[in-house]
């Protein structure tokens, strides 16, 4: 599909954007278009445009802002070592967001236009990335109801955007080793739900067990499975991976995909990753005394949370409500750090692409 271009008349001069930019916390340097679709009953996707980064009027009515049909992505632009701009698996995330779609009654963008869309917007504001690799572009698609109804049935009318901002580390700038604390009070998702879906309404839920970890000092809140409360599921939005054993003896492993947890990009590409790298990677359930086990006896020797915004981010410590434990001596470990170093060293540029995973 043609993404029509409209770009801003007085584009921002290498200052404006800097100053726009002292702040690159997440979600808060937005850079100056966005890529809109609208989709209708009618007449299916039609006017994309790309055009400039302003606020959208809405109608008090519009659909998902009240019962919460809106599913979106988050993927990332970098620039590499040669200048050149390069976005990490947008197929990945175009099928995932379908996906989602299709779970919460929605119409599933193509591909092609999802690719355009995200191709559009890069060429138009790839400026914005700046020549530092701790700085990257995250991308984030957003679709939600826009119909002007309050009638509970799947909407008519919808939304797709596409908008993005400069981002470092979602923890800060320096990657550093979280805490995490266990909830053994709230539940993410069961299986049936939407847990398995990037659905706008899964994070909302979060936010309440994320608070309450974060007065406690805490960075994430680590979901269990909600039936047992046995299984460890995923953090409050990354995934999670397991090291036993060191050097050559490693290996990983991560939670399998329920139905309640996401199946995340980043996730996906380390389970090819980390093999390649002589560390065998599989996925099975994990159980909560098993992670405090496996780290009391020494076996477990590193943890560490993966996505999109968090790229690969190491936990340290692990609070629950049996108490606080170390992982290994509770900084970063030199799995982590090897598989850290591959993976950015891909989305850079710097290293060969041998799953095709930079576009
Ligand atoms: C991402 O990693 O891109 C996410 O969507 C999770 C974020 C909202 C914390």
């Amino acid at each position: 599909m043609h993404i029509v271009s409209k770009p801003v008349a007085r584009p921002l001069t290498p200052s404006q954007r800097a100053e726009r930019t002292t702040s690159t916390a997440f979600g808060s340097a937005f850079t100056e278009h966005l890529v809109s679709v609208r989709w209708s009953e009618e007449r299916g996707w039609h006017e994309a445009e790309l055009r400039p980064y302003e606020p959208l009027v809405l109608d008090p009515a519009t659909v998902g802002l009240h019962y919460g049909q809106a599913v979106f992505e988050g993927l990332k632009a970098f620039r590499s070592h040669t200048g050149s701009v390069g976005v990490f698996r947008p197929d990945a995330h175009a099928r995932r967001m379908r996906a989602s779609a299709r779970r919460l009654m929605m119409p599933e963008p193509p591909e092609e236009l999802f690719l355009a869309a995200v191709d559009a917007l890069v060429a138009q504001d790839q400026q914005w990335i700046p020549d530092d690799p701790a700085i990257s572009l995250y991308l984030r698609p957003l679709l939600f109801a826009s119909e002007r109804t309050l009638a509970l049935r799947p909407a008519r009318e919808y939304r797709f955007l596409l908008m993005a901002f400069v981002t470092e580390g979602y923890f800060g700038p320096a990657q550093r080793p979280v805490r995490v604390q266990v909830t053994e009070t709230y539940s993410r998702a069961a299986a049936g739900g939407t847990g398995g879906a990037k659905c706008a309404g899964n994070y909302a839920g979060s936010l309440l067990p994320q608070a309450e970890a974060q007065e406690q000092g805490f960075d994430q809140v680590v979901w269990l499975d909600p039936v047992e409360r046995r299984w460890v599921e995923e953090l409050g939005g990354m995934n999670l991976f397991f090291v036993y054993g060191s050097g050559r003896d490693a290996r990983l492993v991560t939670p399998p995909l329920s139905g309640s947890l996401l199946a995340g990009v980043t996730r996906d590409a380390l389970l090819r990753l980390a093999p390649a790298l002589g560390v065998p990677a599989a996925e099975e359930p994990m159980s909560l005394e098993e992670w405090r086990r496996g780290c009391a006896g020494g076996e477990l020797t590193e943890v560490f949370a993966c996505g999109t915004a968090a790229r690969i981010t190491p936990v340290g410590e692990v609070g629950s409500a049996d108490g606080t434990w170390t992982i290994g001596d509770g900084t970063t470990g030199e799995v982590t750090t090897r598989l850290s170093d591959a993976l950015f060293g891909i989305q850079r540029g710097e290293l060969p692409d041998r799953w095709s995973w930079m576009r």
